[in-house]
């Protein structure tokens, strides 16, 4: 089968249509997840201390934005000129790695004890499945490319 070929499956029984499913195939060089992403939202003065550990712990590549959000308490309240604002949204520093499978659980671990100070808005790390990587001036896939 090509990829994107779309299939169409005919479930009939007594004359009476049932349901009909359709579904494509995509033609990966690995279907297998082998890879994954960690995102950490962090804060922002965390930012030095996470990086010199994750270099330390053999990271050799990771995307970095400043972001702002909020998390369960929405933001924080601020006294400005003797008033009360709530500020919705809080400078956080984003950072995005993907790794190998095996090595995911130890990095994660190593962002999670480094930006920890115990306060609220510490931050979160999402993990995702990554099914491919494309290192773009050699053409590797998977593993190879990170
Ligand atoms: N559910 C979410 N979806 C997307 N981003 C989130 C979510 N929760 C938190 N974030 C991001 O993470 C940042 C830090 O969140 P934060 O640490 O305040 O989470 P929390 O759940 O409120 O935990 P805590 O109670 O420790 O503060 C937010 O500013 C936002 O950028
Ligand atoms: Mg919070």
């Amino acid at each position: 089968m090509k990829t994107g070929d779309s299939h169409r499956l005919l479930l009939n029984q007594g004359g009476i249509c049932l349901a009909t499913v359709s579904f494509s195939v995509f033609n990966y060089e690995k279907t297998t997840f082998t890879m994954k992403k960690i995102e950490a939202i962090i804060k922002p003065h965390k930012f030095e201390e996470v990086q010199e550990a994750l270099r330390e712990a053999g990271v050799h590549g990771m995307t970095v934005t400043e972001v702002k959000g909020f998390g369960r308490q929405r933001g924080h309240t601020e006294i400005y000129r003797g008033s009360e604002y709530t500020i919705d949204f809080v400078p956080k520093t984003k950072l995005e790695i993907i790794t190998s499978d095996e090595q995911c659980a130890a990095i994660a671990k190593v962002i999670e004890e480094t930006a920890k100070t115990g306060k609220v808005g510490d931050g979160k790390i999402f993990i995702y499945n990554i099914e491919d990587v494309l290192r773009i001036r050699t053409s590797e896939h998977g593993d190879e490319a990170l």
